[in-house]
């Protein structure tokens, strides 16, 4: 399926995305573990941005051949346009990039319009992921959402009418007291707007988290396993129906329209992340920046790195990782790579956690509602 990709890549110690993480939001959301903060003060956007380029020039030295750019928070879209811009040229200034860049900004729902929209095609920008979370009033109150429907609606069409053609929405599910017939007719609203890629993710609530601590003290209720299934069950049967492949756990697009960039991460491409929180993989050593924005500014204001951590891959690191990676994707893994756990492996198939196809193991709907134990078996 991903014929354009490299499944051997994770030797070949070439750069071929960018990540830029934007940390700033308009409101923080009860369920949100992202970096990021409820910014009070447009200024810090200024210093912000002037320091991505700082950090970046920490690594103009590496191997980069950019395929993608993805701009992802927090919510890049508070930025003006021109700033977005200003980072692109400066890239593009700076390194080797290839033509047909996938760049991508995560855009809330309240944010740009067509003028906007307009302007970030100019600057390059061909693909936009829209945080769009439900069509249904009630779920995005229940998770304190402050956007409406009508604004993701006349996100979506203000986008295509500029000429976007790659359009994601994300959806939320598994929200308290959610029906089945509630998803269902979410399904059929996102579907009926020109979008080409849907990611829909199970809600999580983290410990830290407003939510996770509502629903420690029983005032939060998420729904049973069993209804988790069927939702995600009615979400890929839908979903394929419509013409959307699902192509990851999480992901779902029209014959084409796969994240180039999110494949870089799942296929072990080498990609470097800029920005507070931001993860790379450069030089087959995943190193990640400080989570503390102060922290973060303040070390690149005075030429330093913001790493708080680095981690060489040994060859048996990096076999864990195809095999971690590589599951979440729906064609799966080779199955030489787990043959020292075949009678884990007959178990789950027997289980029907997971299949067998043309010698790649794939997961079940089942096996993906339980991904996390079976990775941890198998690595
Ligand atoms: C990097 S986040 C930020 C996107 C954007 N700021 C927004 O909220 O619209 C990308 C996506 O992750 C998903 N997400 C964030 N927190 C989640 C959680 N606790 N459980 C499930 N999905 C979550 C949402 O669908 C969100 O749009
Ligand atoms: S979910 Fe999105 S908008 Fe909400 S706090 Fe997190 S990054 Fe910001």
């Amino acid at each position: 399926m991903f014929d354009f990709l490299n499944k051997d890549a994770i030797l070949d110690c070439m750069i071929k995305g960018i990540y830029i993480h934007i940390p700033f939001c308009i409101n923080k959301c009860p369920y949100c573990d992202f970096t990021s903060v409820a910014f009070v003060d447009k200024d810090i956007f200024r210093r912000y941005l002037n320091l991505l380029k700082k950090e970046f020039l920490l690594y103009k030295d590496k191997n980069f051949n950019i395929q993608t750019i993805y701009f992802g928070g927090g919510t890049p879209s508070v930025f003006p346009p021109e700033y977005i811009e200003e980072i692109i040229d400066f890239i593009a200034d700076n390194v080797k990039t290839v033509n047909n860049l996938e760049i991508t900004i995560e855009v809330n729902p309240e944010t740009y319009r067509y003028k906007e929209f307009k302007q970030l095609l100019n600057a390059g920008v061909n693909r936009i992921s829209i945080g769009a979370q439900s069509l249904n009033e009630k779920v995005l109150k229940s998770l304190g959402r402050w956007h409406s429907p009508k604004d993701v609606v006349e996100t979506v069409y203000s986008a295509a009418d500029a000429g976007i053609e790659n359009i994601n929405m994300d959806m939320i599910y598994g929200v308290q007291g959610q029906t089945l017939k509630g998803l269902e007719e979410d399904l059929k609203g996102y579907t009926q707007l020109p979008v080409k890629h849907i990611s829909a993710y199970m809600l999580t609530a983290y410990e830290e988290t407003p939510l996770g601590q509502m629903v420690k003290r029983g005032e939060y209720s998420l729904p049973e396993e069993d209804l988790l299934l069927d939702m995600f069950k009615l979400i890929d049967g839908f979903l394929n129906e419509k013409g959307f492949d699902r192509y990851e756990l999480s992901n779902w697009a029209k014959k084409g329209y796969h994240c180039k960039h999110n494949l870089f991460y799942w296929t072990g491409e080498e990609f470097l992340g800029i920005g507070v929180s931001a993860w790379s993989l450069v030089d087959n050593e995943r190193f990640g920046n400080t989570k503390n924005l102060y922290e973060y500014m303040e070390k690149i204001n005075k030429g330093q790195s913001a790493v708080l951590f680095r981690d060489k891959l040994s060859p048996e690191e990096k076999r864990k990782e195809k095999i971690i990676l590589g599951l979440r994707l729906a064609e799966g893994i080779d199955i030489e790579l787990v043959k020292d756990k075949m009678d884990f492996v007959n178990q789950i198939v027997s289980d029907g956690l997971a299949k067998i196809e043309n010698n790649r193991l794939k997961l079940t709907p089942e096996g993906i509602m339980v991904s996390n134990y079976i990775t941890a078996s198998l690595i």
